[in-house]
């Protein structure tokens, strides 16, 4: 008699066009320009990564202190420091292309639309990169220091702007500031954005009561980490019952049965940010964890579950 042949596990899935071989990803702003992770996790192993948010211009970033630990979160105000697109073309991005069978997508931001627009333009000439994200919680310097993101007419022009240069899938990743998810998701949608990504920080602030200081230079700071995980749920949830579009689900996932919910929720994949702070190897150990979670509850094609909360 021949022996039962077990299913091979599948855990794919494909996000706008890319294939991931998995759906966990490392968050852009916790996992540097993916280089800086490379002897503490097999990068090829995650579904993919994105790196820092890059501008036209170096940026320093705010002064310290910049982060602060919350009751199960993060309180952080990095200001968006980065080495600046060209350089990352010219020093990282040729380290990237040295590692084989890795996915990442390029976190890209600007303080107007011509900035997004130039930082796309220089990165078309990149090899390499699966896509771009587009970080629309940038405030707007022409109109007053509104977010991108926030304003769905002024989400929809920056949007549809970049989509007509990017060579590359379009990823819009979404602010939770807002009144109303949906109204934002299918503005990304309707300009064009082949999918989106939520959520991104939550505008949020501590004091020292002793002190009576900010705990944060920049005063006020965006909070990550467990702390948000429900209200990341039920926003990737309203996203994915608004738009058509694949969906990139995060906001404090810190195991495999965060990426399940996120996914039954109608995430496509997910990213995970601030576990890596307090476990540089978190992204890797969630890939494990997944899989065995998988082969625990007999699941043969992981995909399966996107969207699959059931309700009765
Ligand atoms: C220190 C830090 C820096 C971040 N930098 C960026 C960034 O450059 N661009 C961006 O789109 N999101 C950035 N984020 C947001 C994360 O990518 C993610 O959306 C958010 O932290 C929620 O996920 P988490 O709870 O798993 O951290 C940053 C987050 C942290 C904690």
């Amino acid at each position: 008699m021949s022996p039962v042949l077990k299913p091979a596990l599948d855990m794919s899935v494909n996000v706008a066009g890319i294939e991931l071989k998995n759906p966990v990803m490392a968050a852009s702003g916790s996992f540097g320009y993916g280089v800086e992770f490379e002897d503490v996790v097999t990068l090829h192993r995650l579904g993919g990564f994105v790196v820092k948010g890059l501008s036209r211009e170096p940026m320093a970033g705010h002064p310290p202190p910049r982060l602060f630990e919350t009751a199960a979160g993060m309180l952080n105000a990095i200001g968006l420091q980065n080495v600046g697109v060209r350089a990352f073309l010219e020093e990282k991005l040729p380290l990237l292309n040295n590692i084989k069978n890795i996915v990442f997508f390029c976190n890209v931001f600007g303080h107007s639309q011509e900035e997004y627009e130039d930082v796309v333009r220089i990165l078309n000439d990149g090899e390499g990169i699966a896509a771009y994200e587009l970080n629309v919680s940038c405030p707007n310097t022409k109109c007053g220091g509104i977010s991108f993101g926030s304003d769905p007419r002024m989400l929809f022009a920056v949007v549809s702007a970049v989509k007509k240069i990017a060579t590359r899938p379009l990823i819009v990743k979404l602010s939770p500031n807002v009144t109303s998810i949906p109204e934002v998701a299918r503005a990304a949608e309707e300009a064009g954005a082949d999918a989106i990504s939520l959520v991104n920080t939550f505008m949020a602030m501590a004091i020292d009561a002793e002190t009576r200081k900010p705990r944060i230079a920049n005063v006020t700071a965006g909070l990550s980490g467990p702390a948000i995980k429900p209200i990341a749920v039920r926003m990737v949830y309203d996203a994915a019952h608004a738009v058509k579009i694949p969906v990139i689900g995060m906001g404090g996932i810190s195991t495999a049965a965060d990426v399940v919910e996120f996914m039954l929720a109608g995430a496509t994949a997910v990213q995970i940010g601030t576990a890596s702070y307090w476990d540089p190897c978190a992204t890797e150990k969630i890939v494990d964890e997944l899989q065995q979670w998988c082969k625990d509850h007999s699941v043969a094609r992981l995909a399966d579950f996107i969207g699959g909360m059931i309700l009765e």
